[in-house]
């Protein structure tokens, strides 16, 4: 198969295309990526030295861009696309929300068009499932569930799945829409949860977390997550939505802890800092559906998954400290600074 994937340098598309080359030797990945503060190339410095430029080809541009698309379609003869393109960091959507209406929303309407223009067999939409908004203390979030989101991130990832639904619906384009929970693992930017307080442990700083810490996500590792986008690029139903978890409900504050725990850090780095605006109580997520149709079930249980995490970003402080640019130390400053 020739796969065009986009975002390809950030976090989770790093982990899948090197999963994915691994495994299948007859694949083909053009990396699709705008290399925004969130993507680095260095994370696949392996990949690229494996397999370019026979199996594997960047091209660094933006989504947005129907006719560099186009191009790299005709160029590589692309039949599948797994669409991971994105601005993810909720934190930054709520102190500016064009960047994720341009990428998320008219970003992955021009990857359709462009798409649907060339005949592309099959696009996989990798989605979020904070389009849900947030859960009480009971209950999961089905594919049923209406679309409910509560941040500018969450509202940009649910108009992008509509737009990927109509797609479907109008021209009959072969999409599946994935819907995973949070992710944890290697290469993951140091903004979100898990490699955030690892770092700031590390360095013997306070550990912000936010409001009462009793906010549930529900994680997966990424080697998971990356196992579900295969299966339903491979398997998915046209026009389905798929939910991928973990299995493991987490409040905050027991994951800040394990990740003390690990490192043998003192539980008093731990401040409570003002709650993020609108910040979702709970996430939880049936899967029913893509292990019937698909096959998928979560690997990892989570004390396996965070101690090997760890271990990763223990060995790998060069990737960590590489990715940490001026820009990344102005948005934490100014979003930090507001919450102490
Ligand atoms: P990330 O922020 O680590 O990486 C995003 C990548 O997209 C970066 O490499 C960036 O350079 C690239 N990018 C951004 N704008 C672009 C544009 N306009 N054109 C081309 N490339 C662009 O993100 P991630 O955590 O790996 O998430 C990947 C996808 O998975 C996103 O769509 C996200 O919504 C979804 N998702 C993430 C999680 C999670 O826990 N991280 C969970 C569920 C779904
Ligand atoms: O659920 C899937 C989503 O998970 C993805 O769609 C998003 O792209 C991804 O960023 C993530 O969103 P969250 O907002 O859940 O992840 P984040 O790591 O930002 O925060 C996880 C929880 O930890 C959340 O309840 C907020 C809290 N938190 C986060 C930060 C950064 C803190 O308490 N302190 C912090 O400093």
């Amino acid at each position: 198969m020739r796969l065009l994937v986009t975002g390809g340098c950030g976090f989770i598309g790093s982990n899948f295309i090197r999963d994915m080359l691994s495994r299948h030797d007859d694949l083909t990945i053009v990396n699709l990526d705008a290399l925004t503060y969130a993507g680095n190339r260095q994370s696949l410095a392996d990949v690229e030295a494996a397999y370019a430029p026979e199996r594997y080809v960047f091209a660094r541009g933006d989504i947005a861009n129907s006719e560099l698309a186009l191009h790299l379609f005709e160029r590589h003869a692309i039949e599948a696309v797994v669409n991971f393109a994105a601005e993810t960091h909720v934190d930054r959507s709520i102190t500016d929300a064009a960047p994720f209406i341009r990428t998320n929303v008219a970003g992955t309407q021009a990857l359709l068009d462009a798409a649907r223009a060339f005949g592309i067999g099959r696009f996989v939409h990798v989605s979020t499932d904070e389009v849900y908004g947030s859960l009480g203390p009971e209950g999961k979030f089905t594919e049923d569930t209406p679309l409910a989101p509560n941040s500018p991130y969450s509202a940009s990832k649910a108009g992008a799945d509509l737009l990927v639904r109509a797609a479907n619906e109008t021209y009959g384009l072969d999409t599946v829409i994935t819907r995973c929970s949070n992710n944890y693992g290697p290469y993951q930017f140091p903004e979100k949860l898990i490699p955030l307080m690892f770092s700031r442990a590390m360095a013997d700083e306070a550990l912000p977390v936010y409001g009462d810490g009793a906010n549930v996500r529900d994680w997966i590792h990424v080697a998971d997550h990356c196992r579900g986008v295969e299966l339903a690029l491979l398997k998915g139903r046209p026009g389905a939505v798929y939910n991928f978890g973990g299995d493991a409900e987490k409040p905050n504050i027991e994951v800040v802890r394990a990740i003390l725990a690990a490192l043998g850090k003192p539980e008093s780095l731990i401040r409570f800092v003002t709650d993020r605006p609108g910040h979702d109580r709970r996430y939880a997520m049936d899967f029913t559906k893509a292990s019937r149709e698909l096959g998928f079930t979560p690997q990892y249980d989570f004390t396996r998954g965070i101690a090997e995490t760890v271990a990763w970003y223990r060995q790998n402080g060069a990737w960590l400290e590489s990715v940490q640019s001026g820009a990344y130390r102005q948005f934490m400053d100014k979003w930090y600074g507001g919450r102490a």
